[in-house]
């Protein structure tokens, strides 16, 4: 299996692969665990390629050791009794940036803490996650996401009557404009802003529709020292306000009912340079969505700031593009990614099941 890593890491003694080279997978039978192999380089500025330097284990990679050590069984008992998987994990990278095709699960049914644990290891290693061929309800949608963490509704679209916490997105046949038709990061409006999404496609048009994805660890990655230490310690505002606001973009959808204008223009401030709670690893936090100013400056000065970050957030070198099929499932992180759904398919529709996990607070 070329370009393939199996991730069924505890029982086959397989590390997994670090997006950009920096993990790399080592069978070493008997060995357990998910480990960085000290003898790496670490890639570094520009997205990788100059100049390399040796880097220890971060504090956050060695929670990760101690996640998947202490998701090992002891010998001879299982502590994992929804042992569901027939074969080993694969996750297959789709770009050399961001984003993997992970196989050889079956969302619909219950996880064992070994392949949640693995996942989550491939969703901080890879940022979005494809799952191909399932065929999910809401329901065991939602206690896949669960697993994840607690479940989110959105402030300002309505949820699922059934269901609240499930989005339907939808995009009717003669809509001019779509959900998420523009980059951003999921709900960077919230103080706590939720830590991934998932969605699954239940109809898609017969071409088109397709989610583009940037990675904004490689987006911060790729700047000079001197702009990285002008950036780190800014803040920057956040509102719902441009979209869910009055007259705002989102609520000019004809499929999908907004609620709380009212309270769509309040703000919360975020560090323009987050650090990820799990890798350690800084990401650029702005979007164009949901960003509105940086604090501390003049208005001409945040609005051509904020210009040059958005436009350098999503450079092409930074993306993955994910074709939708009935049944794919992609897991993305908002610690670490933007995302843009495109329409490009007027005159069909496109319907999606979105959920969300909470999140905590960015620093
Ligand atoms: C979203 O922004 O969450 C929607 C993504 C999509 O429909 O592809």
């Amino acid at each position: 299996m070329v370009g393939a890593v199996a991730v069924e890491w505890v029982a086959a003694g397989a590390f997994p692969a670090w997006h950009a080279g920096r993990w790399e997978a080592i069978q070493r039978p008997g060995s357990a665990g998910l480990r960085h192999h000290p003898g790496l380089p670490w890639l570094d500025e520009t997205n990788g390629r100059q100049p390399r330097r040796e880097r220890p284990n971060t504090e956050a990679e060695n929670v990760t050791d101690a996640m998947t050590e202490t998701t090992q069984p002891p010998a001879g008992r299982s502590t994992d009794p929804a042992s569901d998987l027939s074969g080993p994990l694969t996750v297959e990278p789709i770009s050399g940036v961001l984003g993997a095709e992970v196989g050889g699960v079956d969302l619909s049914a219950p996880l064992g803490d070994r392949t949640v644990a693995a996942i989550r290891a491939a969703l901080v290693a890879h940022h979005v996650l494809v799952f191909r061929n399932q065929s999910l309800t809401a329901e065991q949608q939602m206690a896949f996401g669960r697993r994840f963490g607690n479940l989110d509704t959105h402030p300002f679209v309505d949820g699922n009557q059934e269901y609240p916490e499930v989005l339907d997105i939808i995009t009717e046949p003669d809509d001019r404009m779509n959900f998420g038709g523009g980059w951003h990061t999921d709900v960077t409006f919230l103080a706590e802003p939720d830590l991934g999404s998932i969605l699954y496609a239940v109809e898609v048009p017969s071409a088109g529709g397709d989610t583009l994805f940037a990675n904004q660890h490689a987006a911060y990655e790729a700047f000079s020292d001197t702009m990285k230490d002008m950036l780190d310690g800014l803040v920057a505002v956040h509102t719902a306000g441009m979209q869910y606001g009055q007259g705002g973009l989102s609520t000019r959808s004809n499929a999908m009912e907004t609620k709380n204008m009212d309270a769509a223009n309040d703000t919360v401030e975020h560090p323009v340079i987050r650090t990820h709670p799990e890798s350690g690893r800084k990401s650029l936090y702005v979007n164009r969505a949901f960003t509105s100013r940086i604090k501390g400056l003049r208005s001409a000065e945040s609005a051509a700031l904020l210009q040059f970050l958005f436009d350098h957030a999503t450079r092409e070198d930074f993306t993955c593009r994910l074709s939708w099929r009935p049944g794919t499932l992609a897991m993305w992180d908002n610690r670490s990614v933007q995302h843009y759904a495109l329409h490009d398919y007027a005159g069909q529709r496109r319907v999606m099941r979105r959920i969300t996990v909470k999140g905590d607070r960015p620093y």
